[in-house]
């Protein structure tokens, strides 16, 4: 088995260029206009660049209703989350074949659509099937209910890049994160999904992985989060510091995902795979509640969901880890696989606890937290509260 295949086969690529991009651009001037948010322009920049192949747009009905009852496209391709696009119900009156122009909030156009399905989504059952609940409170959910009721599916093809990102520079396609582990040399390449900043437990299980394979693609998701996530910007800055005193340079690579979080727990860790599958990764971790949020997830729900797949439809080998923390009496970070000691040795603390210090200026104790990572958390959460005061 060729585990470097992209996911499907072959990466797709919908970002227009040349004469074709100037004779879209100009036949686009008619089309009627769409207004995207954040979370759909993510979405564009994802599936034009392929990080979500073999995805080439947004999805239409029949593929809707097979990802929702078998996480799998309608043809079987293992592909668990809806990717779709919600519109206004004034849109029904599109047809089939029709053309619509997406446009950005800054007023760029930033991909042309071709409709190929117009449906009503069930609003509930996509609730249940991908996020395991109804309650409003998921943010996941919550989104769905607040999104219109009309989805709009076809192929997209790409105009303009996200122009306005912070994190440009460390935007990557897939096909040149497999030009760059190419030319490192890495045979085997260990993905890692974050959104949060890198803390000792991330490190223990990251470096376990590193122990086996070539090298580590370091791959935070930079798109939407929720609000009280620490902001992107901020975990970039704590990633460059981590990075610099304590991985080797020549084993890391980091690249931003400019996808947005859905918090879907274990269906969303088959989809991160697949599309770090996609970015040319080999082996990917997934360690405890992987994308989960509350306590809506058990916390290996989302190792346990991919043994419904079989190891050919999955095409990357998967790194499960079990709850890490540090034991003050090993005196190193451990899981219960590898530690004999009491919970009451255990440091292990909540996000919401460590949010807390951070944001008073008080810096998590060294053996939960890098202090220089620490030193960023704290200044960047400070000058966010200083921003929103
Ligand atoms: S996630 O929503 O992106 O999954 P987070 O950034 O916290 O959240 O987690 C990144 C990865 O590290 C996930 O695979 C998660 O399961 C894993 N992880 C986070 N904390 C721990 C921990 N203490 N022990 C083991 N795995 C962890």
């Amino acid at each position: 088995m060729d585990t470097n295949l992209p996911h499907g086969g072959f990466l797709v690529d919908r970002f227009l260029t040349g004469a074709d991009r100037d004779r879209a651009l100009q036949e686009s001037r008619s089309y009627p206009v769409l207004h995207i948010d954040a979370w759909t322009l993510s979405d564009i920049q994802c599936i034009g660049m392929g990080a979500f192949s073999p995805l080439t747009g947004f999805l239409g009905e029949e593929d809707y209703e097979a990802v929702l009852q078998t996480m799998r496209l309608a043809d079987g391709t293992v592909w668990p989350i809806p990717v779709t696009l919600a519109v206004d119900e004034r849109y029904r009156e599109l047809s089939v074949g029709d053309k619509v122009l997406l446009r950005g909030q800054d007023g760029i156009d930033y991909a042309i659509l071709t409709v190929a399905s117009i449906y009503w989504p069930d609003k509930r059952k996509e609730a249940l099937h991908v996020y395991r609940t109804t309650d409003s409170a998921h943010p996941g959910v919550k989104r769905l209910y607040e999104r219109p009721s009309l989805c709009l599916g076809g192929p997209i093809d790409v105009l303009n890049p996200l122009a306005s990102c912070q994190f440009r520079e460390h935007y990557y396609t897939p096909a040149e994160t497999r030009a760059v582990f190419k030319q490192k040399g890495w045979k085997t390449v260990v993905g890692f999904q974050t959104r949060n900043p890198v803390h000792r437990a991330h490190e223990y299980i990251q470096k376990a992985a590193l122990e086996m394979v070539d090298g580590l693609f370091l791959n935070p998701l930079v798109g939407e989060t929720k609000a009280d996530d620490i902001p992107a910007a901020v975990r970039m800055e704590s990633y460059f510091v981590l990075l610099k005193h304590y991985y080797p340079p020549e084993r890391v690579f980091l690249a931003a995902f400019p996808a947005a979080m859905r918090y879907a727990g274990p269906r969303e860790a088959v989809f991160h795979a697949m599309v770090r599958k996609n970015y040319g990764c080999t082996h990917f971790i997934v360690g405890r509640d992987h994308a989960g949020v509350g306590s809506y997830y058990g916390t290996y729900d989302a190792q346990h969901i991919f043994s419904e797949f079989t190891p050919e439809e999955l095409g990357i080998t998967l790194l499960f880890f079990e709850h890490s923390f540090y034991c003050r009496k090993c005196q190193s970070m451990a899981t219960a696989k590898t530690c004999p000691h009491d919970e009451a040795d255990h440091l292990t603390l909540s996000g919401t606890k460590v949010r807390q210090l951070l944001q008073s200026g008080q810096t998590p104790p060294p053996e939960f937290t890098r202090p220089e990572v620490a030193r960023v958390l704290i200044k960047g959460l400070q000058e966010k509260l200083t921003v929103e005061s």
